[in-house]
């Protein structure tokens, strides 16, 4: 029936019938909170040291016993998960800082999962931080990056990660079969329980801008277009989610996300998987920007977002807003 019978905003007319038809709930236990845990304050991080991020106003780069005192304030937000970056002192053209034991996200995850053992910690596996040409893995003499080779290094990365007591590791770097061989290499030392959260569909993105300048990991030469994803394709990105799913992903990720809804939706459904949407960066700055210049109400936009991606599927939403969500949702 329609209008005059049928009339939509009869429950819509106060707060209490508005609550009771809401479709979308937004928790802050779905949040995760991104750190750039540096080195330069010294790796054992005696030092609270912090360094602001020009292009990421509230977001800092953290020596280690900062980013413990920043995980501390996420749990007691009721924020779920930190996802560790990390800043290395020396960068080389293997990225060898990446599975040292005795690396900035090592040390990190141990102290933090000493600290706050209740709060996840989850770490991203790539090499892009790490190598001094800035690309996700090994370059050949071409200037192409070497799939296979830099695979068994991703795989050696996430066991060290594991072993300094990550709760899940999350691989960034869009090489083919990483998954695979992370979650065999996992298994063989003792790992079989630790899961992988993939950055399965990863575009090459312009959103990124910000990270990179945090993470001081732009490519020295050319752009990551050779393995990451072209931001036109849609079923591309539901078949890079099914094959990680093939190879043993626990949860597969759609990156960046505001622009990507549609593929957070079709992700979903077609892998029935737990699916994170990362709020990239650029995503962030925009808000922060136009809030800054009064544009914008910033709490009303960052609710309206995360909201949406929950919206379009995600069950977990990486964010740089995860504190400010967490606390404005617990008012
Ligand atoms: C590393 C990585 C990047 C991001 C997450 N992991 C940068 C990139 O691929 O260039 C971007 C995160 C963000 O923009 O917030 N490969």
């Amino acid at each position: 029936m329609a209008y005059p019978q049928t009339r939509l905003r009869r429950l819509r007319s106060s707060p209490a019938l508005r609550g009771l038809v809401r479709e979308t709930e937004l928790r802050a236990g779905q949040l995760v909170l991104p750190l750039f845990v540096s080195e330069a304050g010294g790796a054992a991080g005696e030092l609270l040291s912090r360094e602001p991020i020009a292009t990421m106003p509230g977001v800092e780069r953290l020596s280690v016993s900062a980013a413990v005192a920043e995980a501390q304030e996420a749990a007691q937000l009721g924020v779920a998960a930190v996802l560790l970056f990390g800043l290395p002192a020396e960068k080389d053209a293997e990225g060898s800082a990446a599975w040292d034991e005795e690396g900035v996200v090592q040390v990190c995850t141990a102290a933090i999962k000493r600290a706050v053992p209740d709060l996840l910690v989850i770490t991203d596996v790539c090499l892009c931080e790490y190598t001094d040409h800035g690309h996700c893995g090994v370059l050949r003499d071409d200037g192409h990056v070497d799939n296979d080779a830099s695979v068994e290094l991703l795989a050696r990365t996430a066991v060290s990660h594991a072993r300094a007591g990550a709760d899940v590791v999350a691989p960034s770097d869009m090489m083919d079969g990483r998954v695979g061989a992370i979650r065999a290499a996992l298994d063989d030392e003792g790992f079989s329980q630790t899961p992988i959260m993939a950055y399965s569909a990863k575009f090459a993105s312009a959103f990124y801008g910000p990270f990179r300048e945090a993470a001081d990991s732009a490519p020295a030469m050319g752009d990551r277009r050779g393995y990451q994803m072209d931001p036109a394709n849609g079923r591309e990105a539901v078949r890079e989610a099914l094959l990680d799913v093939e190879e043993g992903a626990d949860m597969v990720m759609v990156k960046p996300a505001l622009a990507y809804g549609d593929l957070i939706r079709a992700v979903k459904e077609a892998t029935q998987l737990p699916v994170a949407a990362y709020n990239v960066s650029g995503e962030y700055a925009m808000v922060k920007a136009a809030a800054a210049a009064g544009y914008l109400d910033e709490r009303a936009t960052v609710l309206e977002v995360l909201t949406s991606l929950r919206r379009a599927g995600a069950d977990v939403i990486i964010t740089y807003h995860a504190k400010d969500a967490a606390r404005w949702l617990a008012e």
